[in-house]
């Protein structure tokens, strides 16, 4: 698929919680392709540190503004230079990157931890006609600020926190092995590595498809660096090519 090197023009960006950020950018050609569960790999500063570039995923595009929005938390100093940018700004962005989701579902449950619901979001936009239901577990009730985004594609939430302080107490397995029993046909899944493993392992005994979408330090984003690497069943996978999305069942090593 093409990607482009871009310069990218910062049409809005605000809060979502204590913590996390939604940055909105003009990119026509980035918005005209890219697919759920791509990513793009921004420059963040001009300067000569923090040098390389950011990987993030596409997490909601609007074709006919030419725009597509970022999700990140605001962690180390990449971030906060990000985080820095105002309207009218421009960014050096490549993408769009890697593969995006198999989108055949017809019932789809998407599984969601922590920042994994941002490209899990696009995803809930494609599949909306399928009416898609979320999991989704944060530590604290504040983590699951995701629910009012949501709630237009996915008006069908469960929820999990820690604490106990919204919905369920304890992580996504305390409720998943009950709606893997209501007939949902595809399970998609972005979070942290033990969830993401936990939740495949639960999906196999289940004979519930499931597709993982990785994250992974990336210096290139494009194949060449080998900084992204992980076992595959029989081979090497490149998350940055090969994935970063993969049927569980294709990643040997988490
Ligand atoms: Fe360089 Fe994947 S990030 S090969």
């Amino acid at each position: 698929m093409t990607k482009f090197l871009c310069t990218a023009k910062v049409v809005g960006q605000y809060m979502l919680n204590a913590t996390t950020k939604q940055i909105d950018l003009i990119v026509p050609e980035i918005a005209r392709t890219a697919v759920p569960g791509q990513f793009v790999n921004v420059q963040v500063s001009r300067h000569t540190a923090p040098l390389l570039r950011r990987p993030l995923g596409v997490a909601a595009v609007n074709r006919e503004d030419g725009t597509i929005s970022l999700m990140y938390r605001i962690l180390g100093e990449a971030t906060r230079i990000l985080a820095d940018a105002c309207s009218g700004d421009t960014l050096s962005v490549v993408g769009p990157l890697g593969h995006g989701f198999d989108l055949t579902a017809k019932k789809p449950l998407l599984i969601g931890g922590g920042l994994g619901l941002a490209p899990l979001y696009y995803l809930a936009a494609a599949l909306a006609k399928q009416k898609p239901a979320v999991l989704m577990g944060g530590r604290i009730a504040d983590d699951l600020f995701w629910q009012d985004i949501y709630q237009d594609y996915c008006p069908e939430q469960y929820l999990t926190t820690d604490d106990g302080s919204l919905g369920t107490q304890g992580t996504v397995m305390a409720l998943l092995p009950e709606l893997l029993t209501k007939g949902y046909d595809c399970a998609y899944v972005c979070g942290p590595v033990p969830m993401m493993k936990a939740v495949a392992a639960a999906c196999a005994a289940a004979k519930v498809p499931c597709q993982v979408s990785l994250e992974r330090y990336m210096a290139c984003g494009l194949g060449a660096c080998l900084s992204c690497s992980c076992g595959g069943v029989g081979k090497r996978l490149k998350v940055c090519t090969d994935g970063p999305v993969f049927w569980a069942q294709e990643v040997a090593e988490w």
